[in-house]
């Protein structure tokens, strides 16, 4: 990798600035448009931005407060933007058909009707998702609640995003996008929050950190160096119904995950590594540095109980669904067939909950698939027959699906009817057209 590892401090994306507020309603306006920012220390690198800002600003929101997002689409490519994990009518979903051109404008809707989440927004227009996004179209999008901030979780300055992913970054800085890449476009350096590998001050006390897995197809195994215990709150959909204590939390393509560190462990002066420990693609070992610069109050907690599940009721129907690759001609599909913007694959029921089998049966090329529907978190019932492991106990909208293993889960359409798309969330493959159609129905 062109830069030497932890030499670059870690930045913090912006919040955006509403450009005004109604009661109960915050309008925001964007505007994706290529941008040269500093990725490598002292080069330049364009990339495709929101704003300029890279990766985007960070949007906070309120359950129960809509936020209007306007987007301007100054690239010269179409581009669909939509909130990964967001409960949207089908027409501010970004569907990857439903583009903005170059020079055109939309307007999102986010009525914010669910629980409190680390949702992300991104590019989502039929393929060219994958490079779009790689090139910087993505950014976090954190909804909280009441329910959330009772809890005394770690806030303020010590509540951070880290957004990981990886780049294909050439000597001067030039980000380089090769989709025929067998380890995947995005091997080589690990960027956190756009920088690569860099370093952390941090406190000796409790952070939290709203890691989200924003790369178009790497995996995270996340590991403090010394083998110290992180605790994982919460998920894709929000918080956990109990806090996990391990050694490692994974994040794999659109993944996110919860995760308080205690600092206060370490003496002031120590250096606490973050490490990625995932043995599928060009991952390199090292992610994060944290420096341990100063003593600090903290009064802070993690409660033994965060925010219970809700019953999703008995299922009514089970679907399969089978995740493929065909050596013969290259084309990754899920039930035998590629993305096709005029056939629907699945018609769910407004509040009948499922089942959907997911198999991965692929087993002479062994490539792991990241499962993603639209508009709903599910649960994971099983992996291969077995309980999923505690961190995976919550409210999901993606999931990885090794070779040879079918996952089972439990998913419950409650909010709207129309058109909405499943997919798998290794960019690549869903650029691919690795994807189908939902039509809720009512
Ligand atoms: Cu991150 Cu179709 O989504
Ligand atoms: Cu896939």
């Amino acid at each position: 990798a062109p830069a030497e590892p932890f030499s670059v401090r870690m930045p913090v994306p912006p919040v955006l600035r509403p450009a005004a507020r109604l009661p109960g309603c915050a309008i925001y306006h964007l505007t994706m448009r290529e941008a040269p920012v500093e990725i490598l220390p002292g080069r330049h690198t364009t990339v495709r931005t929101f704003d300029g800002s890279f990766p985007g600003p960070t949007i906070r929101a309120r359950r129960g407060e809509t936020v209007i997002v306007r987007q301007t689409n100054k690239l010269d490519v179409p581009a669909a933007v939509h909130l990964h994990g967001g409960h949207v009518e089908p027409q501010h979903d970004g569907h990857p058909m439903d583009v903005i051109a170059p020079g055109d404008s939309r307007t999102y809707v986010y009525p914010n009707r669910q629980r409190a989440a680390a949702l992300w927004y991104h590019d989502h227009a039929h393929h060219l998702e994958a490079e779009n996004v790689y090139r910087g179209l993505a950014g976090l999008y954190l909804l909280t609640d009441p329910e959330e901030e009772r809890l005394g979780l770690p806030r303020g300055e010590y509540e951070l995003p880290l957004l990981l992913r990886g780049a294909n970054l050439a000597e001067d800085g030039t980000l380089i996008y090769d989709a025929t890449d067998v380890q995947g476009p995005d091997h080589g350096t690990t960027l956190v929050n756009g920088r690569p590998t860099p370093y952390l001050p941090v406190a000796a006390r409790r952070y939290r950190f709203r890691i989200a897995n924003v790369s178009s197809g790497h995996a995270y195994v996340l590991k403090l160096r010394d083998g110290s215990e992180m605790i994982q709150i919460g998920t894709d959909g929000g918080l956990l119904p109990e806090p996990v204590r391990t050694g490692a939390v994974s994040v794999w393509s659109a993944e996110r995950a919860d995760v308080v560190i205690d600092f206060s462990r370490y003496p002031v002066g120590s250096r606490v590594y973050l490490d990625n420990t995932a043995l599928f693609g060009g991952e390199t070992r090292d992610v994060l540095r944290f420096d341990v610069v100063r003593e600090a109050r903290d009064d802070s907690r993690v409660p033994e109980r965060l925010v219970p599940l809700e019953d999703l009721g008995p299922a009514a129907t089970t679907r399969t669904f089978a995740l493929s690759f065909d050596l013969a001609t290259g084309r990754y599909l899920i039930n035998g067939a590629v993305f096709d913007p005029d056939r629907v694959d699945a018609r769910p029921r407004l509040g009948v909950p499922e089942i959907w089998e997911i198999t991965n049966s692929d087993t002479r090329i062994p490539i792991p698939h990241t499962f993603h529907t639209h508009l709903e978190q599910f649960r994971i019932l099983d992996r291969n027959g077995v309980a999923p492991p505690a961190a995976e106990r919550g409210r999901k909208d993606t999931l990885t699906v090794h070779p040879g293993e079918t996952v089972r889960i439990k998913v419950r359409f409650s909010t709207y009817t129309g058109r909405y798309v499943f997919h798998c969330h290794m960019l690549e493959h869903s650029a691919h057209a690795m994807m189908g159609q939902l039509q809720i129905e009512p």
